[in-house]
């Protein structure tokens, strides 16, 4: 059976994959970065989520060249704030620091309405493997930013990020609830559409 080496250490995300997987019938070994015993040391330097994602997968796969890698990568566009923080989601303010992000953000939009706190998340995922073009998927979800939250810390940029169709911010949905609409959910499910007919490639 092929591996598949999903170039995380996060064992949710690792566990959604595998769910996807099973559910779309496709038989894959799927390992973490957590199950290997050399990892390369991928510097996110890219301009782009594509960039970084396959910066990721095709620098692992050098190191594990039989193997399918798949790499992902996420973050918060506010088109008003010129694309900010984009690809510097993880540490606009302070490195996995979400408390501070979040805080950078409404500081940034404070007295800002409407159109000007529109944002969206996206996610990009890039398969890479032997003898074939990379395969790409990419998902998207459109919100607002919130005029302010309470402080409470979940994930990321969860708490002030209002999804209108659920009237609810990401932070108050259940996990299944935004697994269903997040950009990473949308990539996920575009590319187990596309997966089967590049595996037979
Ligand atoms: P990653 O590429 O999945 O590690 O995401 C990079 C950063 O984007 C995270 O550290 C978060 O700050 C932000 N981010 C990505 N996805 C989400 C999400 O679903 N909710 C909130 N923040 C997110």
């Amino acid at each position: 059976m092929p591996r598949l080496i999903i170039a995380s250490k996060n064992a949710h995300k690792v566990d959604e994959i595998k769910a996807a997987l099973k559910k779309s019938g496709i038989s894959l070994e799927v390992l973490s970065l957590s199950d290997l015993p050399e990892v390369p040391d991928v510097v996110e330097d890219g301009q782009t989520f594509l960039e970084n994602a396959t910066k990721k997968a095709e620098e692992i796969a050098k190191v594990y060249p039989e193997d399918l890698v798949l790499a992902d990568d996420s973050g918060l566009t506010i088109p008003s704030l010129n694309g900010e923080p984009g690809v510097f989601s993880a540490r606009y303010a302070g490195d996995h620091d979400d408390v501070a992000n979040n805080r950078k953000v409404l500081t940034k939009l404070s007295g800002k309405t409407d159109i000007d706190r529109e944002a969206f998340f996206t996610t990009v995922m890039v398969v890479v493997g032997p003898k074939r073009a990379n395969l790409e998927a990419a998902g998207r979800v459109d919100g607002f930013i919130t005029e302010d939250w309470d402080g409470q810390e979940t994930f990321g940029y969860d708490p002030i990020f209002y999804y209108a169709p659920a009237e609810k911010t990401f932070a108050e949905m259940t996990m299944a609830e935004k697994n269903d609409v997040s950009h990473r959910g949308r990539a996920l499910h575009e590319l187990m559409l596309k997966l089967p007919a590049w595996l037979a490639e």
